[in-house]
């Protein structure tokens, strides 16, 4: 399938989302789609599909004009989607997510259930999933919901799947398989968008790059004939030199110390300290339990065995509320379930846990509210038509600068990161690893969860390294190298 997208032009009210952006997709290529947050990535991919209407532009598919109704007239026609978002129903299993909106049925009308599962195994084996059909799929990681989505797309037998931020939650062995996946598609001649803020990616598996940049289309090139840094100067529109801010750690006295902890069947005698002014990365493959450890001293999930200190004194932690009143922040990895109320302002978002320092004598002072506001969007360059907009409307990356816009205003103690920089562009990334360095400047003790080697390595001044719910070695900032927290990652010595 050839697409031809010219001339695209779209508004969201007042907020003039694409002005003039063109976009040319060949049978067969896997091609990128890169810009910052809020370019206007999805929004293209939406109009595309349907699920918008154009303002104005062109749409042809293998040479003729075509706008599709909706999402599921594109399905129809040949093009899936894996959303940025995740669109799985929790309460529902995993067999009745991947069939939602196209069960099959026998001819008497009953569901073939049967059929429904040979199809769902099949893909899962081509995916090296190991997920049980049955499963309820809110009780799902995060990875294996994006696994779910991944696996509904290709079970359409689409000549056009648009891939948004696929990887963002997966380990290193589920992105091998889905590349593995992508070259195979290829060869049978199914084109793929590839939307991703993970340059190394785009090199890896991409034929062609388009960069966006503030609604607009900057250009289009074969992959071999540019390299990372012009990619990031077109996407910015200025140089960015470095991708991490040096770090200056001054450790003061321990403020987090978990002792022996331990939680059925998750993760066992985990024990770790983390100094004031001090950020410990926290390292492992999706699954080894680094999420579940941060979730307890949380007091999200009960601890089994262990204890928590903090400044030295027991804590008991027996409820988000204990901990917050602890000092203690946490970021989650899951924004969608746990780290905004989408239909609430940006505004009331990120004021909400705060909310307290602008009512010291029992109401609301509006003005330092708004100032307060005003200023975290301002640092983390979230873009956003007002303080008004609700954060559903935000796009994939500013969502996230949201979450930790409202955790840093509370000033922790304690800040636990989980995946801090997930779909977040490398501008604002830089941004946030600038924020991290103030709040340790100030004393604050960063404890960091991340996927991301580079960023590991980028940021941490010691390294933690879960494998299988244990404590697996721990390395300083200076001995910390890609291969060492590997090797401990996957159990080796
Ligand atoms: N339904 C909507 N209503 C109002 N504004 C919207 C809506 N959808 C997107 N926008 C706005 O359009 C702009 C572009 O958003 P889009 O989601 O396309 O960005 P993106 O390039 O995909 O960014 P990211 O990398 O963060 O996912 C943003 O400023 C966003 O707030
Ligand atoms: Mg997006």
């Amino acid at each position: 399938m050839h697409i031809e997208m010219k001339d695209i032009y779209k508004a969201f009210g007042q907020n003039r989302v694409l002005s003039g952006v063109s976009f040319e997709l060949k049978e067969g290529e896997v091609h990128a789609l890169m810009g910052e947050n809020g370019a206007g990535k999805s929004t293209l991919m939406n109009l595309l599909t349907g699920l918008y209407k154009l303002d104005s532009g062109i749409i042809k598919i293998d040479g003729r004009e075509m706008y599709f109704s909706g999402p599921k007239e594109a399905e129809q026609n040949g093009i899936a989607f894996i959303h940025q978002e995740l669109n799985i129903w929790p309460e529902m299993t995993v067999l009745e997510n991947l069939f939602i909106g196209r069960e099959m049925s026998s001819k008497l009308g009953f569901l073939n259930t049967k059929k429904m599962k040979a199809l769902a195994k099949e893909q899962f084996e081509k995916l090296s999933v190991s997920i049980s059909l049955e499963k309820e799929a809110g009780l799902c990681s995060v990875g294996q919901q994006q696994m779910i989505e991944i696996a509904k797309a290709l079970m359409t037998d689409a000549k056009v799947i648009i891939m948004d931020e696929p990887t963002a939650a997966l380990t290193d062995r589920e992105i091998n398989k889905l590349f593995g996946v992508i070259a195979a598609l290829k060869k049978n001649g199914v084109s793929i968008v590839y939307i991703s803020h993970r340059m190394e990616e785009i090199f890896e598996i991409c034929d062609r790059i388009t960069v966006m940049r503030d609604g607009k289309t900057i250009d289009t090139t074969n992959i071999p004939d540019t390299d990372f840094h012009e990619v990031v100067k077109k996407m910015v529109g200025r140089e960015l030199t470095e991708r991490y801010p040096e770090r200056h750690p001054k450790p003061g006295p321990i403020v987090l110390e978990v002792k022996n902890a331990s939680k059925k069947g998750v993760f066992e005698h985990v024990g770790f300290q983390v100094r004031a002014g001090e950020i410990v990365g926290v390292s492992g493959l999706m699954g080894a339990g680094r999420t579940e450890i941060m979730r307890a001293i949380f007091g999200l999930d009960p601890l089994d065995s262990g204890d928590i200190f903090i400044n030295g004194k027991k804590a008991v932690i027996k409820k988000p509320g204990d901990a917050l009143q602890k000092g203690i922040g946490f970021i989650t990895e899951n924004r969608k379930d746990e780290g905004l109320v989408l239909d609430a302002s940006i505004r009331e978002n990120i004021a909400l846990p705060n909310l307290t320092s602008f009512s010291p004598r029992g109401w609301i002072d509006h003005k330092s509210e708004l100032e307060f506001v005003d200023l975290l969007l301002k640092r983390l360059m979230i873009k956003t038509a007002s303080t008004e907009t609700h954060v559903r409307s935000l796009s994939g990356g500013n969502q996230q600068k949201a979450v930790i816009a409202k955790w840093i205003g509370i000033g922790p103690k304690v800040l636990i990161l989980d995946e801090p920089t997930r779909g977040v562009d490398v501008g604002a990334k830089r941004e946030i690893y600038q924020l991290m360095n103030e709040l340790t400047d100030r004393g604050v003790a960063i404890l960091m969860v991340s996927s991301e080697l580079p960023e590991i390595l980028g940021m941490s001044d010691r390294v933690l390294v879960i494998h299988e719910g244990k404590l697996s070695g721990e390395l300083s900032g200076h001995d910390a190298t890609q291969e060492r927290i590997m090797t401990l990652a996957t159990g080796g010595l």
